[in-house]
């Protein structure tokens, strides 16, 4: 599907919703392929060192992880079931994905997700699209799926207990779209357990209110220090001449490739602060 490069929301970001809610993943993967949507790889390596942090901070193997935004069970397939990206982009969106029917791609998929990946990882994926979560849920690509509109609607009872006992809540390319509604209900279903919040964040947007809200909780955000993640490029020159307005907005200093062809995230971990001063996040990440 080709994107609409003019179509921009209030932000000036390109509008991508037809793609967030089809019955299968096609669209989604043939359409960020143009973009060279990146930003679960360029994550990956950093959610792995951020499992080993916690696991060496609280004991234990087994670890719960809820996504945010979570789309067709995009992380968990890189992170429980060791997939990368190209082989995501090649199974849906190249050979010969379009002759498949979505029945056969569900079998397809179930065959070689359903009781493989890491046993030791339990992915609850969160995210408003209805239709991306009831296949990521179907082909067990996720362990469990909740549909919700978190910044819209309040979280139902039953969600909550699927969300309990979270060890760590993860996101990329989904800070944005929601903010504090959002993961103010999150951290009341999740925080008994003290989770671990990791964050990729677009440059556009602050993550300052995030911040605060988990500053409230007896939390400290640290940054992976100046580093920049590609998350896309750009869908067009008018895209980017809207995203550059918004970084001197915020006071931001677009860097290299920034102002030419990518958007690029950040990545935030915050955490309890006693976990933060045991093992700062300099500590955790390896030279990127
Ligand atoms: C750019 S995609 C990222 C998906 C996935 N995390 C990845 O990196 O491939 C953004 C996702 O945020 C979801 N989203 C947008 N607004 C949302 C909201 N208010 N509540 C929950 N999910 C939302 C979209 O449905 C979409 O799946």
């Amino acid at each position: 599907m080709a994107v609409e490069s003019s179509n921009l929301d209030k932000y000036g970001k390109v509008i991508l919703d037809d793609i967030y809610n089809e019955r299968d993943p096609r669209a989604y993967f043939s359409t960020l392929n143009h973009l060279e949507y990146r930003i679960p790889q360029a994550a990956k390596p950093i959610f792995e060192e951020v499992f080993a942090a916690y696991r060496l901070l609280r004991g234990g193997g087994e670890l719960k992880i809820a996504d945010i935004g979570c789309s067709y069970g995009v992380n968990a397939a890189l992170l429980k079931h060791h997939f990368d990206m190209k082989d995501l982009y090649h199974r849906y969106a190249g050979g010969g994905s379009e002759a498949i029917e979505r029945a056969g791609m569900i079998r397809r998929d179930r065959r070689d997700f359903s009781g493989g990946g890491d046993p030791s990882l339990e992915f609850v994926g969160v995210d408003q699209a209805a239709k991306a979560v009831a296949y990521a849920d179907e082909t067990d690509i996720l362990d469990h799926g909740i549909v919700a509109d978190l910044e819209s609607e309040v979280l139902d009872a039953e969600s909550a207990l699927a969300l309990s006992g979270s060890d760590l809540v993860i996101s990329t390319g989904c800070v944005g779209y929601v903010g504090e509604r959002t993961f103010r209900q999150i951290f009341h279903a999740t925080g008994a357990g003290r989770p671990w919040f990791a964050n990729f964040v677009l440059r556009m947007f602050s993550f300052a209110p995030l911040e605060r809200l988990f500053a409230d909780k007896g939390y400290v955000t640290e940054k992976a220090g100046g580093r920049l993640f590609r998350q896309r490029r750009y869908a067009s020159p008018a895209e980017r001449t809207e995203v550059m307005a918004r970084l001197r907005e915020r006071g931001v200093a677009a860097r290299g490739e920034e102002a030419s062809d990518w958007l690029c995230a950040e990545f935030f971990l915050s955490r309890p602060a006693a976990d933060a001063a045991r093992l700062p996040l300099a500590k955790i990440l390896s030279e990127g």
